[in-house]
C-alpha cells in the first residue's frame, strides 16, 4: 500500500477524507499531523485523534503550527464547520494524547526513515509542510508526492474573488510548498466545485457503515445547511476527501501541467496563479518554477462512487 501522512484542520470535509483513507486498501496512513485552520490547532489535534478513536485505528497525531507563518491569523469559520469543527454535534473527547514530535518533525521522521516512499496528503493551510522543509531541505527530494486540496486556477475562489481557504490561512508556507523541488498536486476549487455530496450518498453509507457512516452524516448537517443557506444548493463540495480519490483513482480526473505561484500580499493575497507549461515570461518570479499538476477535470459520478463503495 501507498504510505501517507495526512495533514489537516479537521474539519467536516477532513473527517470525510480521514475515514475515506482508513478504509482505502491502497492506502497505509502513517499518521496525522494537525494544523490551525478550520478549528485551532489545539481542537484540530483533539478531532483528529477522535477520528483514530472512531476508526479504531492506531495512528499516531502530531500536533503542528498554531498560526500562520507571516499574515496575522484569520478567524476559524464556525459558520461552516461549526465551533467544534464536527458541526456542533457535541461529540465527548477523545482519551488518547497526541505525540511528542512537532507535527514537521513527524514528518521529516518519517520521510527519512522511508526514502521515496511517502506521499504528504496536506487538507488545511500549508505551515507544517513549510516547516518540514526548513527543519530538512533534503526532505522535498525524498518524499514520493504532495497532494493537496486548495487553491483554484481558473475558477472563482471562496473566500475571495480569487483565493480558496487553505491557501489565503499561509499564503507564504503555500508559496514555499509550490515552490520546492517535491511533486506537488494540486486539487482546488477547479475540481471540488464540480463534485456535490448530498445526503442521499451519506445516508445509504450510514446504513451500511453506522459507525464511521453515522457520525459523517450527523456533521455534514450543519455543513449542508451552510451551503443550502448560501448557495441555494442542496449538498456539499466534495473538497478535502477528493485527494484520496485521486490517489486510490488518479484516472477519475484530468490534469494539466504548470508553474503555480501564491500572491502573498495585496488584493490578490492567497490567489494561486497558474502558468501552463510551455508558457515563459521573462519576470524573475516565473522563472524555474517547478511544474505542478493541476487537475482541472473530474468525473463526479465514478468519485462519489468510489467514496460511498470504500466507506460501506
Ligand atoms: C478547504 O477549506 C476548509 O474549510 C475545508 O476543510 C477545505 O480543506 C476548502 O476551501
Ligand atoms: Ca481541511
Amino acid at each position: 500500500a501507498r504510505k501517507i501522512i495526512i495533514d489537516t484542520d479537521p474539519g467536516i470535509d477532513d473527517a470525510m477524507a480521514i475515514f475515506f483513507a482508513f478504509q482505502a486498501p491502497q492506502l497505509e496512513v502513517l499518521g496525522l499531523t494537525t494544523t490551525f485552520g478550520n478549528v485551532s490547532v489545539d481542537l484540530a489535534t483533539q478531532n483528529a485523534i477522535t477520528l483514530t478513536e472512531i476508526a479504531k485505528v492506531d495512528v499516531p497525531v502530531a500536533k503542528g503550527v498554531a498560526v500562520p507563518s507571516v499574515i496575522a491569523p484569520r478567524p476559524h469559520p464556525d459558520f461552516v464547520h461549526g465551533a467544534d469543527g464536527f458541526g456542533n454535534i457535541d461529540w465527548p473527547a477523545p482519551q488518547g494524547q497526541a505525540v511528542e514530535q512537532s507535527a514537521a518533525q513527524f514528518i521529516v521522521d518519517a520521510v527519512r526513515a522511508n526514502p521515496g516512499e511517502v506521499t504528504i496528503v496536506a487538507l488545511g493551510p500549508l505551515g507544517n509542510l513549510a516547516k518540514a522543509l526548513e527543519l530538512d531541505p533534503e526532505v522535498a527530494n525524498l518524499v514520493d508526492e504532495v497532494v493537496l486540496m486548495g487553491g483554484t486556477a481558473i475558477e472563482y475562489g471562496n473566500v475571495s474573488p480569487v483565493a480558496e481557504a487553505n491557501i489565503m490561512n499561509d499564503p507564504h508556507a503555500a508559496d514555499k510548498v509550490f515552490t520546492a523541488s517535491w511533486q506537488v498536486t494540486m486539487i482546488g476549487l477547479d475540481v471540488t466545485h464540480q463534485v456535490l455530496l448530498g445526503n442521499t450518498v451519506l445516508e445509504r453509507i450510514r446504513e451500511a457503515n453506522p459507525t464511521e457512516g453515522g457520525f459523517l452524516y450527523d456533521c455534514a448537517q450543519h455543513y449542508i445547511n451552510f451551503y443550502s443557506s448560501r448557495f441555494d444548493m442542496e449538498g456539499c463540495y466534495f473538497h478535502d476527501a477528493s485527494t484520496i480519490a485521486y490517489l486510490m483513482e488518479p484516472s477519475i480526473f484530468g490534469v494539466e501541467l504548470g508553474a503555480v505561484r501564491v500572491a502573498c500580499e495585496g488584493i490578490g493575497i492567497g490567489q494561486t496563479i497558474f502558468a501552463p507549461e510551455g508558457m515563459t515570461f521573462p519576470e524573475p518570479h516565473w522563472t524555474d518554477v517547478p511544474m505542478t499538476q493541476v487537475c482541472m477535470e473530474v468525473d463526479s459520478d465514478k468519485l462519489l462512487k468510489l467514496f460511498e463503495t470504500t466507506l460501506s
